[in-house]
């Protein structure tokens, strides 16, 4: 049945039927896909650091019996230096390491039973090697990204993003860390080596052969999939060791759909350093950190008053997602958004004497002004919308490739001011809105007093300052961004990062024009 016999029919079901009718597996199935050559690799590029990155399928041992099947990155260095490629703590989940400035090569080879690319989240990078899913290739096929970082030091990340399938890909195990250092970071001194920690918090359902289920119907991708294990970096029960002494750690939030409202279990604050784009001017205290879907956030942790023995538990703490609306939408999941469970365990195991002391300022951070943004007077609004059994921004879907409207045209070198709306939905969530190929600065928010409960369980934890990619529009709420369109010109992305509304179609492009 094509997509418009199959909207017909929803439309014909009414609202309550509508909202619970699966819409196809495979929604960009018949929605013209544009089809681009893989890039391949130019004689003239001399890179740093080249790497083959192969997806495809493996196997862990993540719980006791039967190893569970994943889709995996797997890869390494030809050209380089070999610690540049590595496994996360739990050895399951990949990390790169890069310095600002360096030239990279990338073959990428998709060995999936499916379509697949690979999307380099947060980077600043031209529009054929940002892995948009016009660029999707074939089992069997290589892309080869060739680019040079562009980026301040920060916890960026990489995952696929073949329309349609990002949230499934995702979901089976491909995603993987991306760490930028510069010389700026270097000097201001944190901890490193071993006492630089990544944590990429993900959830996942497991049957009862310790097989991975995921989305089942309509209602989990409308509502978003959640998963009733918390796996950190691919492990469940996850516990890290640590020493008495000062960590940097950093956290990213890897999962399709889950906010996290991350405490500590010893009711000491959390000390916050960097987000998305990396440090922040200087540490905050938080008594949590809301953490929503492809968020980062990088911690200051001091165990240097704990003794060799303790334990320290990080938390999610119950929250009121402000979901429904009265819609009886809170839908089915086993550990719903907003319980209340452990995330990790801190094992603190030997005693060392090293002291550091955390740094009073971290960095500079130029501020955006309203008053010189291009639109001051008029910004972009942007509204996600959910409902009869679909999801739009500003109405529309992703239905072609390379579509753009004339709302989402704008001129290289300029600043802008987008506003994100997330009230005017027939069907009420938080959305996670993710711009692609930039960093932003959040300078408003506009809460909704309908909301205000809802709104006050999460908003003590947002980390707005810095340079942010992702932004959580809790429900009602309209949140100001400042942005500049710098270097590339091309189409880009932007969507919500709530990974099956982002294959439903809650995603557009934006073009850069000269
Ligand atoms: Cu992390 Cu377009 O996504
Ligand atoms: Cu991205
Ligand atoms: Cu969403």
């Amino acid at each position: 049945m094509s997509i418009d016999a199959k909207r017909r029919q929803l439309l014909r079901l009414g609202t309550a039927g509508a909202l619970l009718a699966a819409l196809p597996q495979v929604p960009h199935a018949d929605t013209g896909h544009v089809h681009v050559e893989p890039a391949k690799a130019n004689p003239d590029f001399h890179p740093d650091l080249e790497l083959e990155l192969a997806a495809g399928p493996g196997e862990k041992a993540l719980l006791p019996g039967r190893a569970t099947r994943l889709w995996q990155f797997s890869g390494r260095v030809l050209k380089g230096d070999a610690a540049q490629l590595a496994m996360l703590p739990g050895d399951v989940l990949p990390v790169i390491r890069a310095r600002n400035r360096q030239k990279i090569r990338i073959h990428f080879v998709n060995h999936l039973p499916e379509e697949s690319i690979v999307h380099w989240h947060g980077l600043h990078i031209p529009q054929k090697m940002d892995g948009h899913p016009m660029y999707a290739i074939r089992p069997g096929a290589r892309f080869v990204y060739e680019f040079q970082i562009d980026n301040r030091a920060g916890t960026y990340w990489f995952h696929p993003h073949p329309h349609g399938r990002t949230g499934e890909q995702v979901y089976r195990g491909l995603a993987g860390a991306l760490i930028v250092s510069d010389e700026e970071e270097q000097a201001v001194g944190l901890p490193a080596g071993k006492r630089d920690l990544t944590w990429v918090i993900q959830d996942r359902t497991f049957d009862r052969d310790n097989q991975l289920v995921y989305a089942r119907g309509m209602m989990d991708r409308m509502m978003g999939f959640l998963g009733d294990r918390i796996l950190v970096n691919g492990r469940p029960d996850f516990v890290q060791s640590v020493a008495t002494t000062a960590y940097r750690v950093r956290l990213l939030n890897g999962s399709n759909s889950r906010i996290y409202k991350l405490a500590r279990d010893d009711g000491k604050p959390l000390t916050v350093i960097g987000n998305d784009g990396g440090l922040l001017e200087k540490p905050l205290q938080k008594a949590y950190v809301t953490l929503a879907p492809a968020e980062r956030v990088e911690l200051w942790m001091d165990f240097s008053d704990r003794s060799v023995g303790d334990r320290i538990r990080l938390r999610s703490l119950p929250f009121n997602a402000g979901m429904g609306m009265g819609m009886g939408m809170m839908g089915g999941a086993a550990l719903p958004n907003g319980s209340d469970f452990n995330v990790l365990t801190m094992q603190i195991d030997r005693k060392v004497s090293a002291r550091s002391r955390l740094p009073a300022t971290l960095t500079r951070i130029p501020r955006y002004r309203l008053q010189d943004a291009v639109n001051r007077n008029a910004p972009r609004t942007f509204a996600p919308w959910m409902g009869r059994g679909t999801v739009t921004l500003n109405g529309r879907s992703f239905d072609k490739m390379d579509e753009v409207a004339d709302n989402e045209i704008v001129k290289l070198d300029t600043l802008e001011v987008w506003e994100l709306a997330n009230d005017q939905s027939m069907m009420m969530m938080a959305h996670p809105m993710h711009i692609h190929n930039l960093q932003f600065q959040v300078i408003e928010r506009k809460p909704d007093p309908r909301f205000a409960a809802a709104y006050q369980t999460l908003s003590g934890g947002f980390v707005d300052e810095g340079w942010k990619d992702v932004v959580l529009v809790m429900p009602g709420e309209r949140v100001k961004l400042l942005m500049k369109f710098t270097d590339h010109t091309g189409l880009s992305l932007y969507h919500c990062h709530i990974l099956e509304h982002e294959d439903l179609g809650m995603m557009r492009n934006y073009l850069v024009r000269a």
